[in-house]
């Protein structure tokens, strides 16, 4: 049976009442397409690449209902660990990859204070950039984990199309999302690292 180890004194968090409406959206087509100008094929191709590329430890960052990623961790068999501060998003992951996955643990932490050790030669981070003000203070938590030659997958939602631009404004207002950002500002509050934006979804990865 799985379970959730707590760094954060099972704090509740702002996804623990999204958790519901966020799983119904994020793998819809007619949502990803319209608003977006995405695809959840894309999306799922990224961390799949990302998950097959090395066989040592994982760590996901951010990694809600694993909504896309489930079965892929699941299938992997690599030392995995998934973080999220919403314990609502880590019990639907859970219930997703099921019982069968021993080498997945579930972690209930703050991706800017993660009480790990690093040496994770795949750190993966989809969907949790826009959300921060200052996206280079979570890729550089993110690096940290890293293993020397160790590659951190990240992909965010970028002001790339109209309709998105007009959505992530919306979203920013409700206090959701950071304010938002092109691809190339993005990129630059980086430091210039290569972003890949297929509509308004950015993805990088970045060597250590
Ligand atoms: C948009 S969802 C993305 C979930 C998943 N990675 C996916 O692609 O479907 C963002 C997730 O990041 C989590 N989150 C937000 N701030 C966080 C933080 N500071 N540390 C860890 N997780 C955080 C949220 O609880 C939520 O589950």
């Amino acid at each position: 049976m799985w379970r959730i180890d707590s760094a954060l004194d099972e704090a509740g968090a702002p996804y623990d009442r999204k958790a519901a409406g966020y799983d119904r959206l994020v793998r819809s087509r007619t949502y990803n397409r319209l608003l977006w100008k995405t695809s959840p094929d894309d999306y799922e191709a990224f961390a799949a690449a990302a998950i097959a590329e090395d066989d040592g430890p994982l760590l996901d960052v951010g990694a809600g209902s694993a909504a896309a990623t489930a079965h892929l961790h699941a299938a992997s068999g690599r030392p995995t660990v998934l973080v999220d501060t919403s314990r609502a998003m880590l019990e639907r992951a859970g219930e997703r990859i099921g019982d069968d996955a021993p080498h997945v643990s579930l972690l209930q932490a703050d991706a800017l204070a993660l009480p790990l050790e690093g040496g994770f030669t795949t750190v993966l981070c989809m969907g949790l950039l826009h959300l921060f003000d200052d996206p280079a203070a979570l890729v550089d938590a993110l690096c940290a984990q890293a293993a020397p030659g160790g590659t951190v997958h990240v992909s965010a939602l970028v002001a790339e199309t109209a309709i998105g631009r007009r959505y992530l404004r919306v979203l920013h207002r409700a206090g959701e999302v950071a304010a938002p950002r092109t691809a190339a500002e993005l990129s630059a509050a980086l430091g210039g690292i290569e972003l890949d934006a297929r509509g308004s979804m950015a993805y990088a990865s970045i060597r250590r």
